[in-house]
């Protein structure tokens, strides 16, 4: 028999992404177009300049997608497209496109929800059984849900005001560490990471945040405002204005990265116990997925590893490229649902997208309900 091939298309950020993958999870051809560097020189995306080089790329992209795979689109058994939730104006460019492109090519059409990709592209690279628990950390997204099924998912919390990459950039920002030498061209989670590997996390002791709720959800604008008063405080130690690059930026960085490792390591760990008291997850080799953006920091993944070994999980973090956005994770769960035969829309339907869209049910208020207290655990992580 012949394997499904479909085309998946991403544009729900800053990335132009697309793929074409068979269903046993091959990458057959996939191109990039990332906005990256621009946005960094603007410092932070301006939605009418994402939109635009969108416009500009999407073309280009999904024809190489094609031509590397040696796909042609008649051979296509659909074509899957991010639609939600993301910035408008990115959104638009992605699913007009995919919307045109069905209908020339007379192709089914499978709206994807962007974090629900995220959630399942680990099962492109091994096999990971329904259910499973993940943390999903970017620069737009912060969340802990059970996947129970391609179309089935439980919100056990969510951030209440940014994201922690979002703080990272931010943080990186406000530092100018865009003028430090082996930063200029990081994001600023990277730079972050770097210079924390030679920075004091104990000098700025910083606090956790929410270590007063007893639920699963994060907070991040805090943390970051007691970094800019250190930051405001040791400019005026130093004598220097905003902008000039601080001697112990490395401090920074380290107790930043530790206090964010530190608060996901604990929203994660009381999500573990409300499965296990509530039987969310298997009993036999129960798994947390982590992805986004940040799930990228090698520190962070050391201080989730601590929490997992603590309570009996599994660690999965699929490599970098694909924890960030991509039109590979878009194709895949295009597969995973074309199999199921779940949301697959005839080439004429009207489809919007939708910028603000939840993950699954949200029974965060039953988490927090629970109030579950958290053991003393001993957050000692080796640079
Ligand atoms: O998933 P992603 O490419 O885009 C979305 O936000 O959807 O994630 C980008 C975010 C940025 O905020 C970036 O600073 C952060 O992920 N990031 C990192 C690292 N690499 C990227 N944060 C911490 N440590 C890293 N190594
Ligand atoms: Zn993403």
């Amino acid at each position: 028999m012949e394997l499904r091939l479909v085309l998946g298309i991403e544009t729900s950020c800053d990335d132009t992404g697309a793929a074409v993958l068979d269903e046993t999870g091959a990458i057959l051809g996939e191109s990039l177009n990332s906005q990256k560097e621009v946005h960094l020189r603007t410092g932070g995306i301006i939605p009418t300049v994402a939109q635009q080089l969108h416009r500009e790329n999407i073309e280009r992209v999904v024809q190489e997608a094609l031509e590397r795979s040696s796909v042609a689109p008649g051979q296509l058994s659909a074509v899957a497209t991010t639609v939600k939730p993301g910035l408008a104006l990115s959104l638009g460019i992605g699913l007009e496109f995919s919307l045109r492109f069905v209908r020339q090519h007379n192709k089914p059409f499978i709206p994807i929800h962007h974090m629900e990709a995220h959630a399942l592209t680990v099962r492109m690279l091994q096999p990971v059984a329904f259910p499973f628990l993940v943390l999903l950390v970017s620069g737009g997204h912060s969340l802990l849900a059970v996947a129970r099924g391609v179309d089935d998912f439980l919100l056990l919390g969510h951030t209440l005001d940014e994201a922690p990459g979002d703080t990272l950039d931010k943080v990186a920002r406000r530092l100018s560490l865009i003028k430090h030498p082996q930063c200029s061209t990081l994001s600023g989670g990277q730079a972050i990471e770097l210079l924390a590997k030679d920075g004091d996390r104990t000098r700025f002791p910083f606090t956790t945040p929410m270590g007063q709720t007893y639920d699963c959800c994060f907070s991040f604008a805090g943390l970051r405002n007691q970094v800019t008063m250190t930051i405001m405080k040791q400019e005026a130690e130093e004598g220097v204005k905003q902008g000039t690059l601080l001697t112990c930026v490395n401090d920074i960085a380290a107790a930043t990265q530790h206090t964010v490792a530190s608060h996901l390591a604990k929203r994660t760990h009381r999500a573990i116990l409300f499965c296990k008291a509530k039987g969310l997850l298997p009993s036999s080799s129960p798994t947390l997925v982590v992805s986004g953006g940040v799930a990228s920091n090698q520190y962070i993944r050391k201080a989730l590893m601590i929490i997992t070994e603590m309570t009996g999980l599994h660690l999965l973090c699929p490599p970098a490229k694909f924890c960030t956005d991509n039109g590979v994770m878009i194709a895949w769960n295009g597969l995973e649902r074309l199999r199921e035969g779940k949301g697959i829309l005839p080439p004429n339907v009207d489809v919007c997208y939708e910028p603000k869209a939840p993950l699954g049910v949200d029974i965060s208020a039953e988490v927090k309900a629970a109030a579950i207290r958290l053991p003393s655990v001993r957050m000692k992580i080796p640079n």
